[in-house]
């Protein structure tokens, strides 16, 4: 039986804006691998700057698109978990709402969450390596190279935020914007090691916000939480929705 407090579940029935930063970890019980967990993160098996940076692209265009193919492919197959449904849930159930994540799954919106902010984009989408033109969804599988732009002929790649890459401006602004003016912030599933996404619980607690971090581990963003839910999103969130909804 998970206990939340009665001063946080009030907190959260009072609030006027609730603002919300999710990671790797949201995702890991729907069987989405997380990037620094010991054993099973990617980064354990593969090199990020082989892999999630500009050069890396120019150097192996193929490599770093199969690797993102098959990550996409892989995303067919699984579903939201109780965490992403919680998520929606308290967005219906708050008079204000923001979701951004660093998630590039796409299972926040399949879940049904709308005030939604991709920061580090999404894995789905694809967008010339050149020109920025985006070309879409894609699920085609991976050819001989990568797909080439039909407006300038360079390749198409990911359009996720690779390291060294600036996060999309107007994602990083209203999730900025919604740290500073919010009453509660959930922090879930996060290192909180990589920013500026790291940045935004701690915006949100010098601007006066409770904060909650939901994790099975302590992480850097544990000291300025508030509320420390030490499990799993797919327990701790759902318990928190209904310890302040019913
Ligand atoms: P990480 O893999 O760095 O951290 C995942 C976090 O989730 C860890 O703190 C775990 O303890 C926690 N965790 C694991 N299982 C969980 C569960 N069931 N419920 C809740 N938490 C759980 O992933 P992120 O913090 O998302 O960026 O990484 C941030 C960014 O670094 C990613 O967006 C990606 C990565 O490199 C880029 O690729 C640019």
């Amino acid at each position: 039986m998970t206990v939340i407090s009665t001063s946080l579940a009030q907190a959260l029935r009072e609030a006027r804006l609730v603002a919300v930063l999710t990671g790797a970890g949201v995702s890991a019980e729907s069987g989405v691998p997380t990037f620094r967990d010991a054993q099973t993160g990617l980064w354990a098996k593969y090199d990020p700057h082989e892999l999630a940076t500009p050069a890396a692209f120019r150097r192996n265009p193929k490599l770093v698109w199969d690797w993102y193919a098959e990550r996409r492919a892989k995303l067919a197959e699984v579903e939201p978990n109780p965490a992403h449904h919680a998520l929606a849930e308290l967005e219906r159930r708050v008079p204000h709402f923001l979701l951004a994540t660093q998630n590039v799954d796409g299972l926040h919106a399949r879940a049904g969450s709308r005030n939604l902010v991709e920061l580090h984009g999404n894995i789905a989408r694809v967008k010339c390596s050149a020109c920025g033109a985006i070309a879409g969804e894609w699920s085609e599988p991976a050819s001989s190279e990568p797909p080439r732009c039909s407006k300038c002929n360079a390749f198409l790649r990911p359009d996720v935020v690779w390291f060294y890459e600036l996060l999309p401006a107007d994602a990083q602004i209203a999730a900025e914007k919604a740290a500073h003016e919010c009453d509660v912030f959930i922090v879930a599933g996060t290192s909180g090691e990589v920013y500026p996404a790291a940045e935004l619980p701690q915006r949100a607690r010098r601007a006066g916000a409770r904060v909650v971090e939901v994790n099975p581990e302590p992480t850097p963003l544990s000291a300025i939480a508030h509320d420390v839910l030490r499990g799993p999103a797919g327990v701790m969130l759902p318990a928190l929705v209904r310890a302040a909804f019913g």
